[in-house]
């Protein structure tokens, strides 16, 4: 079953977008893609400094070769921040090229430090070939999988990429959170909700819930968790 092909809804404007257009769209890879043609700083998500995240990332204390997987990227400053933490085995997805390309070109000659990966979480063709990682970094991107054959190949993935003792961080709207993000409808999540898909094996390090003020100055309820996988 393909998922690429959902519908989308775009009919209300969405805060997290500036420039909303008013149609109906069914390729998500080219919703993405034109997301990203607009201003980053002016995008619902963009984070000048991805602290809570880094927060996160520190109680890993992981080593400077660890494999760390930031999945759903786009263009993110954390990608920045782990090279400035001198972090050698990064790799960066997302399903929409675009987004790539416009971190690629921020990094400049840094981007060369970092492994590019262009798949889709719900039915992966390159990530799944990935050998095992140390951290699965998710901010804002579970939460666009509404379908439950989607949500089970993404938890299926986090179960098959991250080693024993590896970490799990997964950022998404809360139950209090916005029921739409860039125009598309979204599943939200508690701690306790994201424990019950991670299963038994993964155990809860840490949990918060953070408002997180958009470019706009909307906010928007996120619910941070940091999980370990089970020795
Ligand atoms: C709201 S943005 C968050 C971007 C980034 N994580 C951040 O915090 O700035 C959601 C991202 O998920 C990506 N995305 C959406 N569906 C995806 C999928 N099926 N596979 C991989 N990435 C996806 C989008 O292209 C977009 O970059």
């Amino acid at each position: 079953m393909h998922f690429k092909f959902r519908t989308i809804d775009m009919n209300t404007k969405c805060s997290c977008c500036s420039s909303i257009e008013k149609s109906t769209k069914n390729d998500l890879t080219s919703h993405w893609n034109k997301t990203y043609n607009r201003e980053i700083q002016k995008l619902g998500w963009y984070e000048d400094n991805p602290e809570q995240s880094l927060k996160l990332i520190e109680k890993c204390k992981l080593n400077k070769d660890a494999s760390i997987l930031n999945v759903g990227s786009g263009a993110s400053t954390l990608i920045d921040e782990l090279v400035k933490l001198d972090y050698k085995n990064i790799i960066a997805n997302d399903l929409s090229s675009n987004a790539l390309d416009k971190l690629k070109e921020r990094l400049g000659n840094d981007s060369s430090k970092i492994k590019w990966i262009v798949d889709d979480l719900t039915q992966s063709t390159e990530l799944n070939n990935l050998v095992e990682i140390d951290l699965w970094h998710d901010r804002a991107v579970l939460h666009f999988f509404n379908e439950p054959e989607e949500q089970n190949c993404y938890f299926d993935l986090v179960r098959k990429l991250v080693k024993k003792n590896g970490y799990v961080i997964i950022a998404s709207f809360n139950l209090d959170g916005a029921e739409k993000c860039s125009g598309l409808y979204v599943f939200r999540y508690n701690k306790e909700m994201i424990q019950k898909r991670l299963g038994s094996d993964f155990e809860l390090i840490e949990a918060f819930d953070h408002t997180y003020t958009m470019p706009s100055g909307d906010t928007r309820e996120y619910a941070y968790t940091l999980f370990q996988r089970k020795n």
